[in-house]
């Protein structure tokens, strides 16, 4: 299955700084083009379909990679694209070297990352390490060849529990619902030993314990930077090691407890090793090839871990991702993160949405406290303000931000999305009580008024998930040169902040007093306000106004910050 491709010389990755810059090393801002970096996610599945089957692929993404530069990202981040049968949209993984076909070809690929390159934009690829999929080659023999093969212990086979071993190994339960372990069936069709899956039963562990995975993976690392690329998103970057003995929780609900307590399948200190190894990779590499983890810890200090000095180059900040729309709570967690990165010497991210969680619009619609899978619009006209005065916060911080494809169109999730459409594995495991990924992943409209807003290239054509009929007036096409719409304002602060000598990089922001509900804060010759309250409030204006979320007018001195905006000012 896995597809090659003989190299020939390929463009380099957008000029930089010199190399001995990714060393650890590193000074202050400006060190690294991973410290200051927007960062954008493109969701393959959802961006762009160039042959009109219904789902995004990767001759599309290339094709829009125009759109891209010229909002002015310095990254994409592409969801994985490789062999699956999609039982996790991709996050189940058959061949880790073959492009799947739904999405192209390894030429595609190529032809991608050099495309890329030339318009100055860097390529970061997801790995999933932590499980392949059930249909990967290792797993079939494992399961072919029976008890006792080696490829067994390339994953986590154990006997059961009870009498005929009809129990499970442990207690732990699957993040997408229900127990963590699936029994598998003998040669002999018996029943047999039971393996285990954090997530779907399509979505066996690996045993990393078992040098040939660590060995396996140094190579597909290899793989990749021999392609060109310039990072690895790194999927459930904090599940790779287990705790000795594979011990019981004991308790239920285990995903209310993540966030909270170090489990024995997440944040294993014994991870930090194969990070060290990677950092050595990358750094074997010209052109300061990055890791980024995406890892769910209980603090920011624990995520800290994964950023350190020897390991990888950024963690996401699910802290920041999860803090309600207020003053005061954004504050602290601002705070916190910056203090907890500072000692690392890795800079700070900041990311509002995801492919996992509802996207801010909605979760800012809607009461706070609902957590990341919200299924109801809330009220979406303060949900876009907010939105758009969260993003010119993120966009002000110290740092690097993620950008998750259509949220500078403002999308909102799509929360009324028929039963029988949906994909999400954890929808189905959850019986419909949970899992509410697919409202996020609906593919983006870029033009048109039909459906599917020239997401796929024939007007009436097919889009994996539906999407509604008020797309039409969010396009891309809608909003290009109306300069109230949600896409010029990502284009103006993505501008300002690429030119600004202090935005961007950075450890640390100089608060300024203010009143409840208002944040204020100034970096250099820059000054970020934003009121999270529902009143309008008069502040005396620190400076010039470069930009404002919501219709803001200085005078005299004077001026008065919208309820739920953010303005940008030069002082
Ligand atoms: C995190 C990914 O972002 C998510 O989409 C996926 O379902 C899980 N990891 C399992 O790979």
């Amino acid at each position: 299955m896995t597809q090659n491709l003989a190299d020939t010389s390929r463009p380099a990755a957008p000029a930089a700084e010199s190399d001995a810059d990714s060393s650890a090393a590193n000074g202050a801002a400006g060190r690294g083009w991973w410290r200051d970096a927007v960062i954008y996610q493109v969701y393959p599945r959802s961006f762009a379909d160039s042959n009109g089957d219904g789902m995004g692929d990767l001759p599309g993404v290339r094709s829009r990679l125009p759109y891209l530069r010229d909002l002015g990202v310095d990254a994409v981040w592409l969801s994985p694209f490789y062999a699956s049968p999609q039982a996790d949209a991709g996050y189940d993984v058959a061949d880790y070297r073959a492009v799947d076909p739904m999405f192209g070809t390894l030429l595609d690929a190529d032809g991608l990352i050099r495309d890329a390159h030339e318009l100055g934009l860097r390529i970061i690829v997801d790995l999933v390490p932590n499980h392949s999929s059930d249909q990967h080659e290792w797993f079939q023999r494992a399961l072919r060849e029976g008890p006792g093969s080696p490829l067994r212990d390339r994953y986590h086979f154990k006997p059961g529990k009870g009498a005929d071993g009809e129990l499970p190994p442990n207690d732990w339960e699957s993040i997408f619902g229900g127990p963590a372990w699936t029994r598998t069936v003998d040669p002999d069709g018996t029943p047999g030993d039971w393996y285990l899956h954090l997530f779907a039963p399509e979505q066996p562990d690996f045993n990393w314990e078992n040098p040939a995975v660590a060995d396996e993976f140094r190579s597909i690392l290899r793989f990749w930077l021999d392609m060109g690329v310039d990072g690895f998103r790194i999927d459930v970057a904090h599940g790779m090691v287990k705790a000795p003995g594979l011990p019981d929780l004991g308790a239920h609900d285990q995903l209310k407890l993540l966030g909270n307590d170090v489990m024995p399948f997440f944040d294993q200190d014994g991870v930090h090793a194969i990070y060290r190894a990677w950092r050595r990779i990358l750094e074997e590499y010209p052109g300061q090839r990055i890791g980024v983890a995406e890892a769910w810890t209980p603090t920011v200090q624990r995520t800290a871990n994964y950023v350190r000095p020897d390991e990888l180059h950024q963690a996401f900040n699910f802290q920041y991702l999860g803090t309600s729309w207020d003053a005061a709570e954004l504050r602290e967690v601002i705070d916190l993160s910056l203090d907890s990165m500072r000692p690392v010497d890795a800079p700070t991210t900041w990311v509002l949405s995801n492919h996992d969680v509802t996207r801010h619009a909605t979760r800012f619609a809607n009461e706070p406290g609902l957590g990341t899978q919200i299924r109801t619009p809330g009220d979406r006209e303060l949900g876009l303000r907010r939105a758009r005065a969260a993003s010119l916060l993120m966009l002000a911080l110290p740092g690097s931000a993620y950008v998750y494809q259509g949220e500078e169109l403002g999308l909102p999730d799509v929360t009324d999305l028929p039963d029988e459409v949906r994909q999400d594995p954890s929808f189905f495991r959850a019986e419909g009580q949970d899992g509410f990924r697919d409202g996020c992943r609906v593919p983006i409209p870029w033009s048109g008024t039909e459906a599917p807003y020239g997401f796929g290239p024939t007007a009436g054509g097919p889009s994996w998930l539906p999407q509604p009929d008020s797309w039409a007036g969010l396009s891309v096409e809608v909003q290009t040169g109306d300069p109230t719409s949600t896409l010029e304002l990502y284009r103006s602060a993505l501008t300002i902040r690429r030119s600004h000598p202090d935005l961007g990089a950075g450890e640390s922001v100089e608060w300024l007093e203010t009143g409840e509900h208002l944040l204020s804060f100034r970096r250099g010759s820059f000054v970020c306000t934003v009121n999270t309250g529902s009143e309008p409030v008069r502040i005396a204006a620190p400076g010039r106004i470069l930009l404002s979320s919501t219709e803001a007018v200085a005078v005299e001195g004077e001026t008065v910050l919208p309820a739920d905006s953010t303005i940008w000012w030069a002082v």
